[in-house]
């Protein structure tokens, strides 16, 4: 069970993605704390610690799995790394957030799912829009069966993440997308990977 007071997490990766979401996220919500950072590159490792006022860095996943003091293991490496990670975490009693994509064979997803459940464990895949409006209405669209079963989903996304509450419309026109792109890039990087496919995009 995740305890009643705060989540001690320890985070693994400290790249762009960890640096620009997860630990100022986690900076950001008083029921956790991060406990440690992990990066293979050793000072990347440090420079976050000292950034996110994070007391322990390590350049081994090993030392964060291994500590009692540390609920939740965060997965935020490269790809092709997150399936040993997160397997060994569970394997470690970590609860585990895992960046997408987990694995690339669903049978993998199963058995860390078996895992996690055989030892009461929580799991979750860091997908960005699991909580947007609109996702979470066609989730409540497919649960109620308004759709029937689906077979596929085509849909167009606008990522608003970063983008100054108070001018959310701010990209329907060029002009405006220019100055998203401004703002992206002064409060960090973007979900959607080509700023032109991102611009070109109609507005909600
Ligand atoms: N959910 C989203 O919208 C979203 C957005 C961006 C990135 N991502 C995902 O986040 C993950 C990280 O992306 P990024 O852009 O931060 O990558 P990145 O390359 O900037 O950072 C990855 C970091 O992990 C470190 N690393 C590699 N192997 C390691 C290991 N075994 N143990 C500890 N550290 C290790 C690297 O040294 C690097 O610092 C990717 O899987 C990416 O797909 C998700």
């Amino acid at each position: 069970m995740i305890r009643d007071t705060i989540v001690r997490v320890g985070v693994v990766g400290a790249g762009t993605w960890a640096r620009a979401a997860h630990l100022p996220g986690y900076r950001r919500d008083p029921r956790c704390r991060v406990v440690a950072v992990c990066d293979i590159e050793i000072d990347r490792a440090r420079d976050t610690a000292r950034a996110f006022d994070v007391p322990t860095a390590t350049a081994d996943a090993a030392d964060i799995f291994r500590r009692d003091d540390i609920d939740l293991v965060d997965v935020c490496t490269p790809s092709h790394t997150h399936f040993d990670l997160a397997w060994r975490a569970l394997e470690a009693g970590k609860h585990v957030l895992c960046e997408k994509p987990v694995c690339h064979d669903y049978r993998d997803i199963r058995r860390a799912h078996e895992l996690a459940e055989s030892k009461n464990l929580k799991t979750k895949v860091g997908l960005t829009f699991r909580y947007a409006p609109a996702v979470m209405y066609m989730q409540a669209l497919i649960a109620d069966g308004f759709v029937g079963e689906p077979y596929i989903f085509n849909g167009f996304e606008q990522n608003y993440q970063w983008i100054d509450p108070e001018t959310p419309r701010r990209s329907s026109t060029w002009r405006t997308c220019s100055s998203a792109r401004t703002s992206r890039r002064s409060s960090g990087p973007c979900a959607t990977s080509s700023p032109s496919a991102w611009c070109a995009r109609p507005t909600a």
